[in-house]
């Protein structure tokens, strides 16, 4: 690759791929069928400083910059995609939030063990009727004092049953619209803060994703992230980079598909040859492994421009769009060269596609990844 990684970055990446080998790769399948959320490894990831990896150290990070990250959560996601959702969420969307916009006291009581792993958080913003449309939050929060007392349904929250703490958008002033959202970090213990039933999902099955019910829900003015009406641009600008962490995440899905479908064309003989020596599945694997290296390319660069504190917003959601796109084709190629095989569950490659569709979804559909792209084009 001609990406010039400095060593760290290398290092940070053979120390991920050794983990997924190691503690991930043969436990993926059994956590898929059982939807056991991955604790021990969570707890493991969390050693590693993969749990933090862009907050500072003082705050119990790993200091390191999302190039990084994005190498990490390619390896854990190549073995494991649950795993590598489970981390993207803490990562990008909760911890780097607390990081950026919390004050002193929020770092201190949220953010330190968000870092350190000894929390897990999760980004509630979608609800039953604000999914892409995310303005049209009906979750509010009313000032009470010195609180705010939170009404409303989240739903689609991945870590959600897990997550000991939730940052949480609310309306605060629905006659400002956009601008009348705030943000609040909500611990899961609150009463009136109640978790729902665990949704049976198609694909990555052993992170856990629930609706999260509000109801009278009294949150300390403390715990307002950011300035009142902040809280919309706050979930943008999150996403920003929770979209590079996806398409990470979905190049691992890709490039897991592309290691097995190499591995099994050279044991996989039809017509007195192996497979791949045909060329059908030759150029199966050269397209797999071209949209591969595109995508990374773009994820990539995603992550260089922001950590050149640049505008990465355009780039992360081309980064995701594309990314998003070859994972799902990649599985659907490796089911393929795989034959009948690839159609049951011991080649893994079928779960690769289940794991592959939701990149396409979540932290915004391709079809908002497109909207994002061309106001930028046509704005810039
Ligand atoms: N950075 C900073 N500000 C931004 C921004 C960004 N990336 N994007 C929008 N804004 C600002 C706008 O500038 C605007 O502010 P001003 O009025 O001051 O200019 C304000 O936010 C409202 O923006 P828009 O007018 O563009 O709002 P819109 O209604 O047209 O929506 C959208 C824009 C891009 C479609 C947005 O609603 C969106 O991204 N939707 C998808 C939501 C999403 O990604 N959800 C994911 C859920 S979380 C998740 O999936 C996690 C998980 O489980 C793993």
């Amino acid at each position: 690759m001609n990406f010039s990684l400095t060593e760290e970055q290398k290092m940070i990446r053979d120390m991920a791929r050794k983990f997924a080998d190691d503690e991930l790769r043969k436990t993926a399948a059994k956590r898929d069928q059982t939807q056991e959320f991955p604790k021990e490894e969570v707890k493991k990831l969390a050693e590693l400083g993969f749990m933090g990896m862009m907050v500072p150290e003082e705050y119990n990070g790993a200091g390191l910059d999302t190039v990084s990250y994005v190498l990490a959560m390619e390896e854990i996601s190549r073995a494991d995609a649950s795993v590598g959702v489970i981390m993207s969420v803490n990562n990008s969307l909760v911890t780097w939030g607390i990081n950026e916009y919390g004050t002193e006291e929020q770092k201190e009581k949220y953010l330190k063990p968000l870092a350190a792993g000894e929390m897990l958080g999760c980004f509630a913003l979608s609800e039953p009727e604000a999914g892409s449309d995310a303005t049209n939050q009906n979750t509010v929060a009313v000032r009470d004092g010195e609180h705010y007392v939170l009404n409303g349904t989240k739903n689609w929250i991945t870590n959600g049953a897990t997550a000991d703490v939730a940052l949480v958008m609310a309306t605060t002033d629905r006659s400002k619209g956009a601008k009348g959202i705030s943000a609040f970090i909500v611990e899961k213990d609150t009463p009136g803060y109640s978790i729902g039933k665990k949704e049976d999902k198609l694909g990555i099955r052993s992170s856990d994703t629930v609706s999260i019910a509000f109801e009278d829900c009294k949150v300390s003015a403390a715990n307002l992230l950011g300035e009142e009406g902040f809280g919309f641009k706050f979930a943008m600008k999150t996403l920003d980079g929770g979209r590079i962490g996806i398409a990470a995440q979905a190049l691992g899905i890709a490039q897991a598909s592309l290691d097995a479908s190499l591995k099994y064309s050279k044991e996989r003989k039809a017509f007195g040859v192996l497979i791949s020596e045909h060329q059908a599945i030759q150029f199966k694997l050269a397209d797999m492994a071209t949209n591969i290296q595109a995508a990374r390319l773009l994820t990539l660069d995603a992550a260089y421009v922001k950590d050149q504190g640049k505008s990465y917003s355009k780039q992360a959601a081309m980064a995701k769009l594309y990314a998003s796109k070859i994972a799902v084709e990649a599985a659907l190629e490796a089911i393929q060269v795989h034959g009948g095989y690839g159609y049951i569950k011991e080649y893994n490659v079928e779960r690769f596609l289940r794991d592959s569709k939701i990149t396409e979804i979540y932290e915004g559909t391709s079809e908002i990844q497109r909207i994002v792209i061309a106001r930028h084009l046509l704005k810039d």
